[in-house]
């Protein structure tokens, strides 16, 4: 464990299950919409509540501390220790908005997204081209492509190539992008990378030398274990000396010990992608929850929930196969997330059936959305293909 997380208490490797607040009959595979609540992170809300009722007894300093703190946090669990690099914004929308806001765009030129993909990761570009008359166009697999091999033929086609957008894996069934050969092929193109790893930072590796994006943003309410409305935004070295904020704030500045605002020039920026901190991020409840998240994370280990959750989805994917619903499996799928493609006239039977078993999920794109965390046990898979499968 790292100096960094000993104030806050986690659990062993071995007690996963029971450090969340969840019923035992439930099963929850909605960890795409929301992490089930670790209880370190409930209390740390409780307590931060507690201490808000007493604010003379927290000094400035402390309240300071609190924010980098978490910062450093991030940092070392997420960003490969690069704390000057990581910024907290309140959304991935937000974050997205400031990588649009500092990225060159110019007229005539493509910002290439995927089809379908997360709205927050949409309509910030929509809004940015028609600002500059440039035009979002969308990756969409034709046959039998992977949508690895539709962003790269995009990618190699599309003329005057600006911005390329996209996430990891696919939010509505898991679908990964290779994200090597994607990086390597935008960079050939000289265009500026950004990622949107809300649905998958804590999972899957986040490789920052070999993919060098421009902006990485993610929300911190999934599997990052933390509160809703404290997001992390990663800047590359190059963005973090004339990057633009979207708002200006006095978090992000350095106003010395004198915390003076002068009128003909506001105060140097905090160094780093601090420039970039939103206004509210030092709110103490939301510091204290992502904290109590990361530390977590921090002593599991990402590559080690990585590998348990792909035996829960090994897990799915070889009862379906038993069960004769091989065609219900999305191939390529994440170990975290998948997607059941249930047939239309089965899907409100098997969707109906999950709700009256307590099993709970996402409806995504016509399939359903499964994404289970360190609560679920592979062993229980076979039980979830058993009331799908007996669903008409
Ligand atoms: C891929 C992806 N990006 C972003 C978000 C959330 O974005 P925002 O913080 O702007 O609401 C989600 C939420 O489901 C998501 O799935």
């Amino acid at each position: 464990m790292s100096a960094l997380s000993q104030s806050v208490p986690t659990a062993a490797w071995s007690d996963r299950r029971a450090a969340f607040a969840l019923p035992d009959e439930v099963i929850y595979l909605d960890a795409a919409s929301k992490a089930a609540r670790l209880i370190a992170v409930q209390d740390a809300a409780h307590a931060a509540i507690d201490a808000g009722a007493t604010p003379w007894l927290t000094p400035h300093a402390a309240w300071m501390a609190q924010i980098e703190h978490t910062r450093a946090l991030a940092a070392d669990t997420l960003f490969g220790g690069d704390v000057d690099g990581v910024a907290m914004v309140p959304s991935a929308a937000y974050g997205l908005a400031t990588a649009a806001n500092t990225l060159p765009l110019r007229r005539g030129q493509c910002v290439l997204v995927l089809e379908g993909q997360f709205p927050s990761n949409l309509m910030v570009w929509q809004q940015c081209c028609a600002r500059v008359g440039a035009q979002v166009l969308a990756a969409q697999p034709v046959g039998q492509e992977t949508l690895t091999d539709a962003v790269l033929r995009m990618v190699e086609r599309t003329p005057a190539l600006g911005i390329v957008s996209l996430p990891h894996c696919y939010w509505h069934d898991g679908q990964v992008l290779d994200l090597d050969r994607i990086s390597a092929a935008v960079h050939a193109r000289g265009s500026a990378l950004v990622l949107d790893l809300s649905q998958s930072l804590g999972v899957l590796p986040l490789a920052l030398a070999r993919w060098q994006p421009d902006f990485v943003v993610s929300v911190g309410y999934k599997w990052l274990l933390g509160p809703m409305g404290l997001s992390w935004l990663w800047a590359h070295p190059r963005w973090r000396e004339q990057g633009e904020p979207i708002e200006h704030h006095w978090i992000a500045r350095d106003a010395g010990q004198a915390w003076e605002f002068p009128i003909d020039a506001p105060p140097p920026y905090q160094p780093g992608a601090r420039r970039f901190d939103a206004g509210g991020i030092s709110d103490p409840l939301r510091l204290a929850m992502a904290a109590a998240g990361l530390a977590q994370l921090q002593h599991w280990q990402p590559a080690r929930i990585a590998a348990e959750l792909g035996r829960v989805t090994t897990a799915l994917d070889a009862a379906l196969q038993t069960a004769g619903l091989a065609a219900w499996i999305t191939p390529g799928h994440a170990p975290h997330l998948t997607g059941l493609r249930v047939p239309a006239a089965r899907l409100e039977a098997v969707a109906q059936a999950f709700s009256a078993h307590q099993i709970f999920y996402s409806r995504r794109q016509g399939g359903l959305r499964l994404a289970p965390y360190l609560t679920v046990d592979p062993a229980q898979m076979a039980r979830v293909v058993e009331i799908a499968a007996g669903a008409r």
